[in-house]
Parts: C-alpha cells; structure tokens; sequence
C-alpha cells in the first residue's frame, strides 16, 4: 500500500504536488469513492479512477520538445490559449518539467515519471539552463558581475550565473547574449535583467542540461535518447 499521491505520481499522471492538487479537488475516485484526503493509502491493484479515466501503469517515457512563443506550458489554460501539450500528441500522459513563458522559446523537457521531474526541479537545482536574451540598452561590465555574482531579488537569492557572447547592437540600442542559471525560478530571467535595469525583449532556452535544440525547428519534439535521460538523472539531485 502507498499513497495515493505518489501512486498517482508513478503512474505517470502528475507530479506528487500536482497529485496532491488533483486529490483535493476531488478527481480522483478509489474503488468507486471520491477521495479527498491526502493521507489515503492505495495499492496499484485499486481501481483508481483519475477524471473519469482508469489509471493504467505506464512505461516511463521522456521528450524534449521545441516550444515555440505563443503557448502556454500547463496542460489546460484557463483563458483559453493554446498549450505545450497541443503540440506533443503522444499516447502516453506526459507533463512539461518546470515552464517556460508564454512569449519565450526553446527547450521544454516532458516526461510521465514524476520522480524524474521531482529531481530535475528540485529547489536548490544543479542542472545548467542556457538562454539567449536581448535586452533593451547597452550592458554594461558591472552589471555582468552583479548578475555572475548572484543578485537578491526580494524573495530569493540568486545563485552564481555565467554570462558570455555579449553582442552589442547601438543602432537600435539593445544587447544580445548568453546567460546560464541552475535554478528555474518563475520569471527568473527577466526579473534578474529587470533588477539591472534591462527589459527582456526575446528569450530563448537553448540548452537544459545535455539537452539541446540541435536539429529541431520550432514545434519539433522527439524522445529524449537513454544516455541523454542518463546524464540528466546524474546531473540532477537525487531526492
Ligand atoms: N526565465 C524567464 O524569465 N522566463 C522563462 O520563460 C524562463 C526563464
């Protein structure tokens, strides 16, 4: 017997959190009732019913996914926008790993193993995030430090960052170049350039970890290679 988060969780359905959600909203029936309460314990051999749909164990699988601008990373939207998950049309149930911003780019990795994610997003995360940025103005060396150094942005702190192929555009007055970070904290990049004065104009992922957009075009999306799921579990935090 085991929780009915975490089951919910193996079997691919959502992270822990996202399950515990679920529960408390009340979509999730075991052997015909509606369960609400988080400590509920279970077994795979239940008939555990998640909105209406018998739970079925899945095989693990992992993808990276070329997100374009213009979609949101949950799996429904409450404005009615179109989401990530329009654009991975797999038979398995996969969630995005962490998010990325309606008008940003690039990698967003998906995967039904919970405890995968859970590692990958792990609060005091490891795992290297490049983006490319253009900002508004001309970025100064001082800047580059304060930021390489790690800023306070009111409610964290940011960990140390790199910053390199800085590309200065004087005509039109803005700056183009490289940043990489291990956290992913919720608009972390543009709130990082806002605190220097900078307003993020584009935003692109192109790597997370090992994974990179190497020979996709926008909207692309293809598994994840074993040794590529590999690298990131190594890089990861095993919680
Ligand atoms: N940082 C941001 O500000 N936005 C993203 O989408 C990703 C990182």
């Amino acid at each position: 017997m085991e929780r009915l988060q975490k089951i919910l969780q193996r079997a691919g359905v959502a992270s822990r959190r996202k399950a515990e959600e679920m529960i408390l909203e009340g979509r999730v029936q075991v052997n015909g009732e509606i369960v609400t309460a988080l400590g509920t314990k279970a077994s795979f051999s239940d008939e555990i019913i998640v909105d209406g749909k018998k739970l079925k164990v899945e095989d693990k699988v992992y993808y990276v996914l070329y997100k374009p601008e213009g979609y949101v990373s949950t799996t429904k939207d409450e404005f009615n926008r179109l989401t990530v998950s329009d654009l991975i049309p797999v038979k398995e149930r996969v969630f995005p790993i962490g998010r990325l911003d309606y008008d940003t780019s690039g990698v967003l990795l998906f995967t039904n193993d919970g405890d995968f994610a859970n590692a990958l997003m792990h609060p005091t995360g490891v795992v290297e995030k490049e983006y490319s940025v253009k900002i508004s103005g001309l970025f100064r060396k001082e800047s580059s430090k304060l930021l390489e150094r790690g800023v306070d942005l009111g409610d964290f702190h940011t960990q140390p960052a790199k910053i390199f192929n800085v590309e200065y555009d004087k005509q039109k007055q803005n700056t183009i170049l490289s940043i990489v970070i291990t956290e992913g904290k919720y608009h972390q990049v543009k709130r990082m350039f806002d605190m220097v004065g900078h307003k993020v104009l584009k935003l692109k992922r192109e790597r997370y970890g090992c994974v990179t957009l190497k020979g996709m075009n926008k909207g692309d999306y293809r598994p994840l290679k074993i040794h590529e799921v590999k690298k990131l579990w190594n890089l990861s935090i095993n919680i």
